[in-house]
């Protein structure tokens, strides 16, 4: 997978090269590209914003520069690049991705559709956000999704990639040491995952719950199941209305 973010701060990114990421990186499982918006400015001030037509507060990132920089890592039809493909199969066309408060809520299904994908553009927007003529004219050669991370406003798109990024790559085959490890994540389930315990057996005056030392392996996943559904139930039951639910699972929400 080849990741490419345009960003006015390179620097907030480097995060992307560190840890689970970084690793993904040397290993070639992801390959990563952050480049700087101002590259493409044309003007001694390398501003990359303007006023609002329409008024109001703030300013917009300008079309022109937004355009070119996307131009030059995904060259349109007719113009001899080879990425610029405008190919009815989605998987040969590149995914731009433009986070923004006011997207579609990023999920875990969206990182799980993403993670499948064989390039990804991230436009990272500042300040009242990107011309929306942009986001427009891309989506004739690339799959574009506004995404918003959560109900709350970042200063720019920068962190929301890293939480993408970082989402999506986990889930590649051969970032995660033990694959079972994210079947069992919080939502792959549609539920969230209940609390964990290791050593020591006691801690602090607090052993750790009797069942998950008793070597029953079905009572420990019943356990596990209830654990979750209780959690669940307590700081999310929107999920709730959502999951498969057994017979059991309806028993241990009714006590
Ligand atoms: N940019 C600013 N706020 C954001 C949010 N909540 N999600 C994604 N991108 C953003």
């Amino acid at each position: 997978m080849r990741l490419d973010v345009v960003t006015v701060f390179p620097d907030y990114l480097a995060p992307l090269r560190l840890a689970l990421l970084g690793r993904a990186v040397d290993r070639g499982i992801v390959e990563v590209g952050v480049h700087d918006l101002r590259a493409w400015t044309h003007d001694v001030h390398k501003s990359v914003d303007d006023t609002p037509f329409g008024g109001g507060p703030g300013m917009v990132m300008r079309p022109t520069v937004w355009g070119d920089a996307l131009d030059d890592l995904v060259p349109p039809a007719g113009t001899g690049g080879a990425t610029g493909s405008t190919a009815s199969d989605p998987d040969s066309r590149p995914l731009l991705i433009v986070p923004t408060p006011a997207g579609r809520p990023f999920s875990q299904a969206d990182a799980h559709r993403y993670a499948r994908r064989r390039r990804i553009v991230f436009a990272c927007g500042r300040y009242e956000g990107i011309d929306q003529r942009v986001v427009d004219e891309a989506s004739e050669r690339m799959d574009v999704e506004e995404v918003s991370i959560g109900d709350y406003v970042l200063i720019g798109g920068e962190v929301a990639v890293l939480v993408i990024a970082e989402a999506v790559v986990r889930l590649l085959p051969g970032v995660l040491g033990n694959r079972r490890s994210h079947e069992e994540d919080s939502f792959s389930d549609g539920l969230l995952e209940g609390p964990s315990y290791t050593r020591p057996e006691v801690w602090r005056d607090r052993p750790v719950p009797e069942v998950l030392k008793s070597g029953d392996h079905a009572r420990i996943a019943r356990w596990r199941r209830d654990e979750s559904l209780r959690r669940t139930a307590e700081r999310r039951p929107d999920l709730l209305r959502r999951a498969a639910l057994g017979a059991a699972d309806l028993q241990t929400l009714a006590e």
